[in-house]
């Protein structure tokens, strides 16, 4: 599985020839603005919930590849009745996709989208591909569901936002990954918007401190797992 970072919490996942992206909001992002929506591809739009920071360039990006849109039903609903395909799904359950598996996991946030429409509720995800497996937490807060994961996957990567005032912060997602038991760990929704600046270095040695690794990448960076 090789995860591209597109920023904020945006996720550019290839597994299986397919590609995944995850959460796009790249258009209303300055920190992105090297990266042309119009030439990423996605045979598959992954989303957490339906806050602005994370569908923004759903519609752009679904038009130009057909994707198929996955997230809960009421999104999937919203985007169907536009027009675009999707695959509905709701917490605690699993669907195999061309892609690899996915399980929808508990997230805890809100999910309305930026006219009011009602977005459901939040969703995490974890996906099982070539024989990895890795937990997109979405937008959360350190929540004791997360005990249940490790109970049913062995993961080789757990994806956390990191940025605090809307999700949990750096601290609480070093608790988180050891609810999840996994030591390393890809940092998201960070630095995008004042409320939500770290300092870097500081975050990564609080990681290393506590025997875990915390993987900040630029923008357009890969990580293999
Ligand atoms: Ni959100
Ligand atoms: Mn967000």
């Amino acid at each position: 599985m090789k995860i591209t970072y597109f920023g904020h919490s945006c996720l550019k996942i290839e597994t299986n020839q397919k590609t995944l992206i995850v959460d796009p909001f790249i258009s209303g992002n300055p920190k992105a603005s090297a990266i042309d929506i119009n030439t990423i591809k996605a045979d598959y739009i992954l989303i957490t919930h339906a806050h602005q920071d994370h569908v923004l360039d759903v519609e752009t990006i679904a038009k130009n590849n057909d994707s198929i849109i996955i997230s809960n039903h009421e999104i999937v609903t919203y985007y169907e009745q536009k027009g675009f395909r999707g695959h509905g799904m709701n917490h605690g359950g699993s669907n195999d996709f061309s892609f690899g598996r996915l399980k929808a996991v508990n997230a805890i946030h809100s999910s309305s989208f930026a006219n009011g429409v009602n977005g459901g509720n939040p969703f995490g995800y974890v996906i099982e591909a070539n024989n990895k497996t890795v937990y997109l937490a979405g937008d959360t807060a350190l929540t004791m569901d997360m005990k249940l994961i490790p109970m049913f996957f062995k993961l080789d990567l757990a994806v956390l936002p990191i940025g605090g005032n809307y999700t949990m912060d750096v601290g609480e997602a070093t608790v988180a990954a050891d609810f999840v038991e996994c030591n390393r760990v890809l940092g998201v929704h960070y630095d995008t918007f004042p409320p939500i600046e770290i300092k870097k270095e500081k975050a990564i040695e609080f990681f290393k401190e506590r025997d875990k690794t915390l993987i900040l990448l630029d923008i357009g960076e890969n990580v293999t797992v």
